[in-house]
């Protein structure tokens, strides 16, 4: 198949046809990838099955990981959920159009193709000006999940959508990068107490404002292999990881971290394996590795957010087998900074914090 390629760029009438052609091949079943304000999305008719059925085959998605419906008007809700909580449009008001996801009961007109066999759906208002132009003007609900091979980093640019997609959907639409970078909060509306099914950039903290009490599913906290079955059934899979073996490593004591990712580093060199160190800016020129890839200034959680993602993907294109990653304190957008790297770490972590204790506890003895 060959995958048309457009970009939104100045020219008006350019744009006009993009637009038009997108939207025909949504109308008549076809996928289209575009940009988001988290991550690119691999769009499909929502209310079609055939559809979301091609959107698993081109990801290679396990077809019982449903997928987040876009909107672009609050009005369309109705079109999709049934008995929609009074906290749904308390939300809605206040984070959309925006990175935040909504799960309530489904509309019998949503097929469980699209919700992966469940009762519930997943929505979202993408803050996005080609995301909303893209579901108005196609006049359809779009089904998309992010624009990636199942099982690799989420897409931050057309770049990375057209390495994992280019020959296996109708069309990208290219316009610049997400800034946020990492995927929307998910909140489960259907429990009793609301329940963050993912984290992301709508916080815990900033959702308990307007719901008051808010839970995260046991299986988030994990955050390595899921003992508990995740009520969102991505969550189980090994997500955004990169192609490397990769671990993190965590502590207090930033000397004492550096020390331990150059140590680790110098084992697997010293066995010929090609090296990656994701760093920030501070500790960049304190690594030994192959390649070393400074993430942002530590302080600055949303430019490590929006970079996160591309720069796990560089490992990859960079040949590097063996990656060892610094840690973020677990707090606001840190708090899915950390969710996203232990999945792609498979929950390998190396705390040096509890290494020492237990050091101290053994000395003791
Ligand atoms: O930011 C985002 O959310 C991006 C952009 C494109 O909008 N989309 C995205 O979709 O991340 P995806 O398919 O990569 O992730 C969807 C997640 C999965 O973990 C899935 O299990 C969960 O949402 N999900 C979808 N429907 C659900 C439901 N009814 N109940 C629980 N979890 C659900
Ligand atoms: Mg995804």
């Amino acid at each position: 198949m060959e995958t048309l390629f457009r970009v939104i760029g100045k020219d008006k009438k350019e744009n006009t046809e993009t637009f038009q052609t997108a939207s025909q091949i949504l109308r008549e079943g076809g996928l289209v990838a575009f940009p988001t304000e988290t991550v690119y999305g691999l769009g499909g008719n929502a209310l079609d099955k055939q559809a979301s059925l091609k959107i698993y085959a081109a990801k290679g998605r396990p077809s019982d990981n449903p997928l987040i419906i876009h909107i672009a008007d609050i009005k369309e809700l109705n079109e999709l959920c049934v008995d929609i909580p009074r906290t749904a449009y308390l939300l809605a008001e206040k984070f959309w159009p925006g990175p935040l996801t909504l799960v309530m009961k489904k509309h019998k007109k949503v097929p469980y193709t699209t919700t992966g066999g469940l009762d519930t759906v997943a929505v979202r208002m993408p803050n996005h000006p080609t995301a909303l132009r893209l579901i108005k003007k196609s006049g359809i609900l779009i089904a998309a999940p992010s624009a990636n091979l199942s099982g690799r980093p989420s897409p931050t640019s057309a770049a990375h959508v057209l390495q994992d997609l280019n020959g296996r959907i109708d069309m990208i639409i290219g316009d610049g990068e997400g800034d946020i970078g990492i995927e929307s909060t998910i909140v489960d509306l259907t429990c009793k107490i609301p329940m963050i099914l993912r984290p992301g950039y709508i916080t815990k903290e900033m959702l308990s404002e307007v719901l008051g009490q808010v839970l995260i599913d046991p299986a988030v906290e994990q955050g390595k292999q899921c003992v508990e079955k995740p009520r969102a059934p991505g969550m189980k899979y090994r997500h955004y990881a990169p192609k490397g073996e990769m671990v993190l490593v965590e502590g207090a004591d930033e000397r004492a971290v550096v020390n331990k990712i150059n140590s680790l580093v110098r084992d697997k060199r010293l066995q010929g394996v090609k090296t990656g160190i994701l760093a920030t800016e501070r500790t960049k020129g304190s690594y030994r590795a192959d390649y070393v890839i400074s993430v942002g200034n530590r302080e600055d959680e949303h430019v490590i957010s929006s970079r996160l993602f591309d720069v796990l993907r560089s490992f990859d294109d960079l040949g590097v087998a063996y990656i060892v990653s610094e840690s973020f304190p677990r707090r606001n957008v840190g708090y899915a900074i950390m969710n996203r790297l232990s999945k792609a770490a498979g929950g390998r972590i190396i705390n040096i914090n509890e290494k020492k204790e237990n050091d101290d506890d053994s000395n003791r003895m």
